[in-house]
């Protein structure tokens, strides 16, 4: 019997409302048996975490997922607040700090910006792998299977339906495969993006 893993989604847009792309993606998971949809600007308008009610949170799931837009090839600020308060010394990392060893931990991100403008040669000079390290780190710090992020790309422009579909329907796949324990770890770890190998990646059902 395949293992079932809990997987807990964090997530993190500003502007919901006005989203398509996290709205999209959002709503291809959510409801799903196993997956909770946690929504941090929702949740803390006023930025006041409850930090014992996150924490139970992680401890409740396998998978932990942070879902934001790219803002400043970053996060969108509450992340950072959610970070800072929930990751504390001896309970996320330090000697005796190991509350969330072995989980497994990625991103699933959407960027204006495209797959060239997101390379050593182009506009933003850095690639996504490379700009999300601060968060691989953590994840390592925190003894965490980082997993490289899901990432929808060139959404400045209007993804035309059928890429939008794809994309919602590969992420409904990773998310899936995630939770019944049929999705290649070790393979994911090793490619620029999660979704760049999709088809290598996920087992049969
Ligand atoms: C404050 C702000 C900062 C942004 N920074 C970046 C960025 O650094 N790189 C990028 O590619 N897109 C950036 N964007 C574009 C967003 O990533 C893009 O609008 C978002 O991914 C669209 O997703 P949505 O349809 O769910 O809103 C930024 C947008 C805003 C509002």
């Amino acid at each position: 019997m395949p293992t079932t893993r809990k997987i807990l989604v964090l997530f993190a847009h500003p502007a919901y409302k006005r989203s398509k792309m996290n709205a999209a993606l959002r709503g291809a998971v959510e409801g799903l048996a196993g997956v909770t949809v946690h929504d941090l600007y929702a949740s803390y308008p006023d930025f006041l975490i409850d930090v014992a009610k996150e924490q139970q949170l992680c401890l409740d799931h396998d998978v932990l997922i942070l879902q934001h837009p790219l803002y400043w090839y970053s996060t969108p600020a509450i992340v950072n607040e959610w970070l800072d308060l929930v990751l504390v010394h001896g309970w996320a990392y330090g000697t005796d700090g190991r509350a969330l060893e072995g989980k497994i931990f990625f991103e699933t991100l959407t960027a204006g910006g495209d797959a060239t403008a997101y390379s050593a040669a182009g506009s933003n000079h850095f690639t996504l792998r490379e700009l999300t390290l601060p968060l691989r780190a953590t994840a390592n710090l925190c003894r965490m299977r980082w997993l490289p992020p899901y990432a929808v790309l060139g959404v400045h422009r209007d993804l035309p339906s059928d890429q939008l579909t794809a994309h919602v329907s590969g992420y409904f796949q990773t998310i899936l495969a995630l939770r019944d324990d049929r999705i290649d770890l070790e393979r994911a770890a090793s490619l620029e993006l999660l979704n760049s190998a999709l088809g290598d990646l996920i087992g049969e059902e």
